[in-house]
């Protein structure tokens, strides 16, 4: 069983899974993958951070992807008063729905094991000149890097100032910035 604290999810193991002082960062995903409003595609629910800034954007819809049980509860009880939310249960990677295009996706997991087909799979579900953008442990070179290598899109990259917790009360970030990619699709 998951813990559910009022600033950050548990694991089973104490591990953290979300926590509140990424609020912040999550605004700037929220602000980059709604920039052409639209169809949103978002995986990884956790504490709806991120999905309550989507919400407030203007929007069409928004589908929101979880894999666990309770926090699938939880999402569908905060979709009850959001009409335009679609929530599915499971696996982003084999879930996404098949008929339908998105104008932004955002992507932010934990213990992740599909992440590297995600930039194959992502490009296929875009409408023209929409927007990937996703949660972001890496280095500016690393990220370069990795992205720039592929021809569908276009990189751009925001540094925000971040105040994780210390003493390993975060552990799993620990730098005082953070950077949101963008990734639009040029087709
Ligand atoms: C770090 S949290 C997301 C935090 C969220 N962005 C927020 O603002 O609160 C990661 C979430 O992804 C979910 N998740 C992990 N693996 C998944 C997968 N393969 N497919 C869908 N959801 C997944 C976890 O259960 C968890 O709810």
């Amino acid at each position: 069983m998951y813990t559910f604290l009022k600033d950050k999810i548990l694991d089973e193991e104490n591990r953290e899974i979300m926590m509140d002082w990424e609020t912040g960062l999550m605004q700037e995903h929220a602000k980059v993958v709604t920039e052409n409003g639209g169809d949103i595609l978002e995986i990884g629910f956790g504490m709806g951070i991120c999905a309550n800034f989507i919400q407030q954007a203007n929007i069409n819809t928004h589908t929101i992807i979880e894999i666990h049980d309770e926090i699938f509860k939880h999402l569908l009880e905060w979709a009850k008063d959001k009409p335009n939310v679609i929530p599915i249960k499971g696996d982003w990677f084999d879930s996404i729905p098949k008929n339908k295009k998105y104008d932004g996706i955002m992507h932010d997991t934990w213990q992740e094991k599909n992440f590297h087909h995600f930039f194959a799979k992502v490009q296929t579900l875009l409408k023209s000149k929409g927007i990937v953008t996703y949660y972001n442990a890496e280095v500016k070179e690393s990220l370069e890097f990795n992205i720039n290598k592929f021809k569908w899109c276009d990189l751009s990259i925001k540094e925000i100032k971040v105040n994780p917790p210390k003493n390993m009360n975060c552990q799993y970030y620990y730098r005082d910035t953070y950077l949101i990619p963008k990734l639009v699709y040029n087709y």
